[in-house]
C-alpha cells in the first residue's frame, strides 16, 4: 500500500475547524483509493507565537521538508497584528513558502452551476467561469531588498530576475497545455521596469510553446477584465502581488471566498491551502466554510502525489454536496435546501467521496 506523510499546520481562527474536516475527506477516500496518509502536526502563526515566540519555529519547517506536502489552513489575527513585522503570523507563511521554495501559486476558479446566483455579479457573466491564476509566489515585493521603514519614508523594492519569471512562465504554459491553451501575462509594463523584463521573458518562453495563445495585460486592464467577461480568461500569468489581488477578485466569481483552494508548488516541496484567511471573527463558531480546504487536499492528492482518482472523487463530492442543497452560513441565502455546520459538510462530502 502507498503511504504519505503529511505536515498539518492547522494555524489560528477557523484553521483548526477547517483542517479537521479535510483530514476527514482524505481519510474516506484514501481508504477507498488503497493508500495511507499518515499526518504530523506543526505550528505557524499566531498560535506558534503563542507557544514559542516565534511564528515559524525551525521544527515547523524541518517537519514540512520532511514530509511528502504541506495542509495548511490559515493564519492571523488581530491579537497579534500589532507585533513587530518579523514576528507577525504572515511573515511565518511567507517564511515557510520560501523555504519550501514553492514558487508556483496555482489558485483554480471554478464557478459551480448550482452557486450562479450567489456571486455579485449577473450570472449570465460568470456562468462557465473556468480559469487557472498562476500566482509567482517567493518573489517581487514581497521578498525584493532593499526594503526599510524609516523616519520619514518607507519603501519596498519589486524586483524579479530572468530565470525566476522563466521557471513560473514554464509552470503557466504547461498549466495552460492541459486546459484551453491560452495564457493571459498580467504585469504593469507601461509603467514599470520590472514588468517590460517579465514581458520579454513571457514572450521568449511563448516560443517553446507555439500551441498555446498568449495575450499580455496590463494589471488594471485586468481587474477591470475578470468583472467585465472573466470567461475570456484560461491562465492568467502574474507577479506575486498583483496575483495576491487578482486572485481575492477572481474568487468572488464563484460566490465566496470559502470555496477557493491553492496548490503552492516548487520543483520538490508542496503546500495546499485555501486562498481565504483566518476569518478570526467566525472562529470556533462551527460556520466555516471547509470546502476551499477541502478542494486544497484534492489539489494535493493531484499535484503532489498523483492520485488523479482520489483527488477526482473530492471535487464530484463537492459538487454533488452543492447540487443537493448543503449550504454552510456564508451561502445559505443561494437555493440551500439545508443549511449545515463546518463539521457536517465535512461529513457530507467525505460520505459523497466514498460513495462515487
Ligand atoms: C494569500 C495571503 C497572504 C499573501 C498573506 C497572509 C501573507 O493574502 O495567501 O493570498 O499575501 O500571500
Ligand atoms: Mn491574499
Amino acid at each position: 500500500m502507498k503511504r504519505y506523510t503529511v505536515a498539518l499546520i492547522k494555524g489560528d481562527g477557523i484553521g483548526p475547524e477547517i483542517i479537521d474536516e479535510a483530514v476527514k475527506v482524505l481519510d474516506a477516500v484514501s481508504v477507498k483509493e488503497g493508500f495511507e496518509i499518515t499526518y504530523k502536526e506543526a505550528l505557524l502563526g499566531g498560535a506558534a507565537v503563542d507557544m514559542t515566540g516565534d511564528p515559524i519555529p525551525d521544527e515547523t519547517i524541518e517537519i514540512a521538508k520532511s514530509a511528502d506536502a504541506v495542509l495548511f489552513g490559515a493564519i492571523g489575527g488581530p491579537k497579534w497584528d500589532d507585533l513587530p513585522r518579523d514576528k507577525r503570523p504572515e511573515t511565518g507563511l511567507l517564511k515557510l513558502r520560501k523555504a519550501l521554495e514553492v514558487f508556483a501559486n496555482l489558485r483554480p476558479v471554478t464557478v459551480y452551476d448550482e452557486l450562479v446566483n450567489a456571486s455579485t455579479l449577473k450570472p449570465e457573466v460568470i456562468k462557465g467561469t473556468d480559469l487557472m491564476v498562476v500566482r509567482e509566489l517567493i518573489g517581487g515585493i514581497y521578498f525584493g531588498q532593499p526594503r526599510a521603514y524609516e523616519e520619514d519614508r518607507a519603501y519596498n523594492t519589486m524586483v524579479y530576475t530572468k530565470e525566476e519569471v522563466r521557471r513560473i512562465a514554464k509552470k503557466a504554459f504547461e498549466i495552460a497545455m492541459k486546459r484551453n491553451k491560452k495564457v493571459t501575462s498580467v504585469d504593469k509594463a507601461n509603467v514599470l521596469e520590472v514588468s517590460q523584463l517579465w514581458r520579454d521573458v513571457v514572450s521568449e518562453v511563448a516560443r517553446e510553446y507555439p500551441e498555446v495563445t498568449l495575450e499580455h495585460m496590463y494589471v488594471d486592464n485586468a481587474a477591470m477584465q475578470l468583472v467585465r467577461d472573466p470567461k475570456q480568461f484560461d491562465v492568467i500569468l502574474t507577479g506575486n502581488i498583483f496575483g495576491d489581488i487578482l486572485s481575492d477578485e477572481a474568487s468572488m466569481l464563484s460566490g465566496s471566498i470559502g470555496l477557493l483552494p491553492s496548490a503552492s508548488i516548487g520543483e520538490r516541496y508542496g503546500l495546499y491551502e485555501p486562498i481565504h484567511g483566518s476569518a478570526p471573527d467566525i472562529a470556533g463558531q462551527g460556520i466555516a466554510n471547509p470546502i476551499a480546504t477541502i478542494a486544497s487536499a484534492a489539489m494535493m492528492l493531484k499535484y503532489q502525489f498523483g492520485e488523479e482518482k482520489a483527488a477526482k472523487r473530492i471535487d464530484e463530492a463537492i459538487k454533488q454536496a452543492l447540487k443537493e442543497g448543503y449550504r454552510t452560513k456564508d451561502l445559505a441565502s443561494f437555493d440551500a435546501k439545508e443549511v449545515v455546520t463546518t463539521s457536517e459538510m465535512g461529513s457530507i462530502i467525505a460520505q459523497y467521496a466514498s460513495e462515487l
